[in-house]
């Protein structure tokens, strides 16, 4: 009998390391991640239609419109090795509408994971997060500096990690967590994310690997 690929959304509020576990699960499950703040960067920065939409928007700290991200979503989500892999989306849904969408096109993930942080804690990881335009890779000046001189030359910050910004797109989560959520309870799993990225990653693991042998999937893991 066939497998079904796993189907992971990972959730939280800015900075509670959503990019973070997510490179440590793609490296172990192999799944596809999907990240619609990442699409969203990459279309900004090649200047594409979409791009100079949500440029605003997202520089702003506001919430791209949701016909916008919905589409990006639905056409990676539909390619080849999405299907063949399994995806790990991340980012979306965030308001009732993009969770609506879903599930009109029969999208439907076998776990949902909701990373748990203390407002606090995100303002400071937010404020030192640094990018590599190279690697993609995520730093923080504070918790994870980068490895060397060169990388640290190169990195880049957000224009939506001011303090002010973050605490409106924070804002902006808790006014739609809820409803959400809600749409998952059946299969939502809180992970406390106020830990190191280490122990958060066993905490995901744990429950990853608890979904597959439910499902008996488990051959999957990599
Ligand atoms: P997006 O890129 O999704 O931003 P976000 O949700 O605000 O999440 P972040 O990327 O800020 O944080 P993260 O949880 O990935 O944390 P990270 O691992 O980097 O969206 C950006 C914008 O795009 C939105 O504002 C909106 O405009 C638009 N957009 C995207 N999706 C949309 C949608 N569905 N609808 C509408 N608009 C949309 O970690 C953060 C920092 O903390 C890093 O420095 C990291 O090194 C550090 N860190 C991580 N884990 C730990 C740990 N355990 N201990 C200590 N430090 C840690």
């Amino acid at each position: 009998s066939q497998r079904e690929p796993f189907k992971i959304v990972i959730s939280g509020a800015p900075a509670s390391g959503k990019g973070t576990q997510c490179e440590l699960i793609v490296q172990k499950y192999g799944l596809v991640h999907i990240s619609t703040g990442d699409l969203l960067r990459a279309e900004v920065s090649s200047g594409t239609e979409i791009g100079n939409k949500a440029k605003e928007f997202m520089e702003s700290g506001s919430l791209v419109p949701d016909d916008i991200v919905t589409a990006i979503v639905l056409s990676r989500i539909s390619k080849p090795d999405v299907k063949v892999n399994g995806w790990l989306l991340d980012g979306y849904p965030r308001t009732s509408s993009q969770a609506k969408s879903l599930e009109r096109n029969n999208i439907k993930p076998s776990i949902y994971l909701s990373l748990e942080v203390p407002d606090e804690v995100l303002i400071e990881r937010c404020i030192g997060r640094r990018l590599d335009p190279v690697t993609g890779k995520i730093y923080h000046l504070k918790f994870f500096p980068p490895e060397t001189e060169e990388i640290s030359s190169r990195l880049i910050t957000r224009l939506d990690d001011t303090e002010e910004k973050v605490k409106s797109r924070l804002e902006t989560y808790k006014k739609n967590a809820e409803s959400v959520l809600s749409t998952y309870m059946e299969i939502l799993n809180k992970v406390d994310g106020n830990c190191s990225k280490d122990i958060v990653f066993e905490a995901i693991d744990s429950l990853l690997l608890k979904t597959l042998e439910d499902s008996g999937n488990q051959k999957n893991a990599v």
